[in-house]
Formats: structure tokens, sequence, C-alpha cells
């Protein structure tokens, strides 16, 4: 369920759009230019833009519309034509398997546990029998980031329980040092029908944004 605080967040404070490296390198690596790429809890398009700048075709999805609003207005440049937004609760989503990837960067961690778990199973149904699915969530965050309620930290054993239906499934737990040289621990979860060629492992000491 979408919560409606978020419209607050999105209205009342700036949200980085600089895309995370490292997500969007193990994306750039695993499918080709032109393929379609979902981005669950798009925000202001930190992933999406970078994405549809790399000549993918991106449909972002946000339940906040502040945050839709905010992405556009942030655009110097013409809105890409191979960017899409929808406005829309990611539990109300039903696609065909249309789609040869899917990110979730920040998302999962601000969904009860059992609901991204569902969301996890439904992704599987989205994907082309080639698609790759991207998961990107802290583990843990300094106190001031991470918006009371809003937040649900998975454990190991969530994760592993997650990713455990996947036929082919990296998961990683990796400290950062970002936000003011505050520590932040991220599991990384890349998961496939098929066998994948890119590690995460290959791109971890670059985690964090530009
Ligand atoms: C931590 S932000 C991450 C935004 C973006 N992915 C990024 O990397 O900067 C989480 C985003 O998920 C959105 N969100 C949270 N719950 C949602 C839901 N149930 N349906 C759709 N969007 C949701 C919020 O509005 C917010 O923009």
């Amino acid at each position: 369920m979408f919560d409606p605080k978020w419209e607050d967040i999105h209205n009342s404070r700036p949200w980085s759009n600089v895309h995370n490296i490292t997500l969007c390198k193990v994306v750039e690596a695993s499918i080709p230019k032109g393929g379609k790429i979902l981005d669950l809890g798009c925000g202001v398009g930190a992933q999406a833009i970078h994405l549809a700048f790399q000549d993918y075709h991106v449909l972002g999805v946000d339940g906040s519309i502040s945050a839709l609003n905010n992405l556009k207005q942030s655009l110097i440049v013409e809105f890409p034509k191979n960017l899409t937004l929808v406005a829309a609760d990611v539990m109300n989503l039903d696609y065909p398997p249309i789609f040869d990837c899917v990110i979730d960067a920040a998302l999962l961690l601000h969904l009860p546990y059992d609901m991204g778990r569902e969301l996890v199973q439904r992704v599987k149904r989205w994907l082309t029998p080639e698609g790759v699915f991207v998961s990107f969530n802290p583990r843990s965050i300094p106190e001031k980031y991470t918006y009371g309620q809003f937040t649900n930290f998975y454990t190991l054993e969530h994760m592993t329980e997650i990713v455990k239906s996947w036929r082919c499934y990296e998961l990683a737990s990796i400290d950062s040092e970002i936000m003011s040289k505050e520590v932040l621990s991220y599991w990384w979860a890349q998961m496939s029908h098929r066998s994948l060629k890119v590690s995460i492992n290959d791109y971890i000491g670059k985690v964090g944004r530009e």
C-alpha cells in the first residue's frame, strides 16, 4: 500500500536525482541497449533518467505525483521520448512478461516484509525469460535518514527467503560510506531466470552516488 506521507516528503525537501553508479552499471552490463526497464518506486528519477539517456526504454512508477512532477521539473533538457512515467501503487501493477529488467532502488525497505516478498514474486511474472531483476536496499541507515515508520530493514533471513524462488541470483551485503561519511549497509540482489555473466561483486568497490 502506498503511504501518502511520501507526498509530504517529496513536497518538503529535494530528493537526489543522481544515479546509483553500481546499480546502473550492473543493468547496462546485463541487458542490451534498447531493452525495456521497469523502475519500481522511481522517485525523482535518479535511475530512470540516467537509463533513458543510455537508450533504454524506461517505465518509471511511483505512488507520489509530487515526485514525478519534481522529476519533470528537474530536467534541463527535453523530456526523453523513451521515458514513461506512471503514478501508481506498485502493489496495484500487473504486466505481461515484457520487461528485460526490473529495478528496485530503495523501494523494498519501504514496504512491509510480506508485501515486499509478494512484489518480488510478481516481478518474476513481468520479466521476459531472459529478464533480470536488480535490487538495491539499505539494510541499515543512520537514524536521521530513516523517516520513522517508513523504513523496514530486511534481515538476511528475509532476503534469503525472498530470492529463493529465483533460478539464479546473487545476494550481497555491502557497506558503503556515503552521506557525510556515515556507514550505510546494503543488500544487493540480482536475480534472473538465466545464468548471469555480470557479478555485482565486480562493481562493489564503486558503490555510491557520483
Ligand atoms: C527511497 S525512495 C527511492 C527513490 C528512487 N528509487 C531513488 O533511487 O532515488 C522510495 C520511493 O518509493 C516510492 N514508494 C514508496 N512506496 C510505494 C508504493 N507502494 N508504490 C509506489 N511507490 C512507492 C516513494 O514515493 C519514493 O519515491
